[in-house]
């Protein structure tokens, strides 16, 4: 690379000198590429801007044109919007070469997956389609159809998914090249898996580990490793579908894979969710998450904002799983931690809590009550009301909250929610007898949804309580909460709850424990 770069510059120097602009100009080009992938973005950029400087001078539109893409190229990792001005203006002025057309429309749809747009991304592929095969550029219709393959397959469109791929494949068999090739049956064996067919899945995840394994390539074998174990945790394999999404974990360490390590630890999450294994499983997905974030969009070609979206839905799923795992020992209060969920996001938003924010409230109320799996069960389940010391083990459940999700960091702060759901402004909480501005916020939200929950549902001791009567209960512990919280929880709550918008209430019967 070094040596590249000097000979480009020597070929700078050269041309300048001798006044062979379009050889300059072709040179600046390349030259900015290799400081782009050093990382020297500045000069990419200033290369670039002169190289386009001297075609435009000397009327030589096209090499402008080559300049402007290369630019937008450079833009993408940063500046989405001037990336996409490059690249028009690119199409104006070289749009009638069709090779340039071809590229620049790839890199138009490459930038609209980036960012969600997958019907804009899917015009710019095919478009970028038919201009190589305009060219005749087999390899550049090869990537086109792979591109698009791997769109339909995230809208969900299996046929023409699968259809693209085949195409793909067939020209990279046709031109010799094994790694497209093996990337067109690996993502083909995962539509297989979409669509429940675990054995072509399996057999075309193995075909193209072995063309990887061929070709050295451990990155890719990775992710093809991590197909396999998805096959074995859908068919009930669990022993093998562990060994085998570990090793896609491990190899994608190993080569630096960030994208191939989160999808990985994801899959493996998701295996430990199904085998009961709630605090791996939340592990991992933290893992996942933290990758994720480290995401370079432009050098993975991925849609980072969807990927996240469904990660946070893979949390919420586990995280909700293992509430309601919880419910099931205490039937009285079964679906008390969604209810508490949605009376939370709710109460939340009133306040003008940020979306991550929601997120983290709703997330502790599946698991406020996750302590509660150590209560013996005889006074989990005790009908009527529990003595003083019963009392004392029902207060250690936030306590014990915690101490179950010890290791298990999350990307939202939810412990503080387990630990203090219980506390009041007034300081007759627990465990910690926190007092006024000592207790946070999100805690206290969880907390006074909490006790209208409590008194809207079936106790041991009374039927649940109508509407205005739990209203009237709750202004008389009104000092409990913050002001604010008590005023977004009568705006945000009573009257839809009334109008039936969470859901039909709770018909339990029998004794509950104090939640
Ligand atoms: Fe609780
Ligand atoms: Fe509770």
């Amino acid at each position: 690379m070094v040596e590249a770069r000097t000979s480009y510059e020597t070929v700078i120097a050269e041309a300048e000198h001798s006044g062979e602009w379009a050889l300059r100009a072709e040179a600046l080009r390349r030259v900015a590429r290799v400081h782009l992938i050093h990382g020297e973005v500045a000069a990419a950029r200033e290369a670039c801007a002169q190289s386009e400087e001297i075609a435009a001078r000397n009327g030589d539109t096209l090499l402008a044109a080559e300049a402007l893409n290369a630019r937008g190229i450079i833009e993408m990792e940063g500046d989405v919007e001037a990336a996409r001005e490059m690249f028009l203006r690119a199409l104006e002025l070289g749009g009638c070469s069709v090779e340039l057309r071809a590229r620049v429309e790839q890199n138009l749809g490459i930038l609209a997956n980036m960012q969600g747009q997958l019907e804009q991304a899917q015009i710019h592929y095919g478009c970028s389609l038919q201009a190589y095969q305009q060219a005749n550029n087999e390899h550049g219709c090869a990537l086109a159809y792979h591109n698009l393959g791997m769109l339909n397959a995230d809208r969900e469109e299996w046929d023409d998914a699968e259809r693209h791929f085949e195409e793909s494949r067939a020209i990279a068999e046709r031109i010799g090249d094994l790694h497209l090739q093996g990337m067109c049956m690996l993502n083909r064996s995962e539509v297989h898996v979409a669509r429940q067919r675990f054995e072509e899945a399996k057999h075309g995840a193995e075909a193209a580990l072995a063309l990887f394994d061929q070709l050295g390539a451990a990155r890719d074998k990775s992710d093809a490793y991590r197909v396999i174990g998805v096959v074995f945790r859908e068919t009930g394999r669990t022993a093998l579908a562990e060994s085998r999404l570990r090793s896609a974990i491990d190899l994608a360490a190993q080569t630096g894979s960030v994208l191939y390590q989160a999808e990985a630890s994801r899959e493996l999450a998701l295996l430990y969710q199904g085998m009961g294994r709630n605090q791996e499983a939340l592990t991992l997905l933290t893992e996942a998450h933290g990758l994720f974030g480290r995401l370079d969009a432009r050098a993975d070609l991925v849609d980072v904002g969807g990927k996240m979206a469904r990660l946070e839905e893979a949390f919420l799923a586990v995280v909700r799983d293992w509430g309601r795992s919880i419910e099931s020992a205490d039937t009285y209060t079964f679906g008390h931690s969604e209810r508490v969920a949605n009376y939370a996001a709710a109460v939340a938003q009133e306040l003008g809590l940020d979306a991550g924010e929601v997120t983290t409230v709703r997330l502790g109320a599946y698991l406020h009550d996750v302590g509660k799996i150590r209560i013996p069960h005889e006074v989990l389940n005790k009908p009527g009301r529990l003595s003083a010391d019963e009392f004392d083990i029902i207060k250690m459940h936030p306590i014990w909250g915690l101490e179950l999700l010890e290791g298990v960091e999350f990307p939202w702060d939810i412990k503080p929610i387990i630990r203090w759901h219980h506390e009041k402004l007034d300081g007759t909480g627990y465990p910690d007898r926190l007092r006024g501005e000592e207790i946070p916020l999100h805690a206290m939200i969880i907390g006074i949804v909490d006790v209208f929950d409590a008194l809207t549902t079936t106790r041991s001791y009374r039927p649940a309580l109508s509407l205005d009567v739990a209203l009237a209960e709750m202004i008389g512990s009104r000092h409990w909460w913050r002001p604010e919280v008590y005023e977004a929880f009568c705006r945000a709550i009573p009257a839809r709850y009334a109008a039936g918008a969470f859901g039909p209430t709770q018909l339990a019967v029998g004794p509950a424990a104090a939640a």
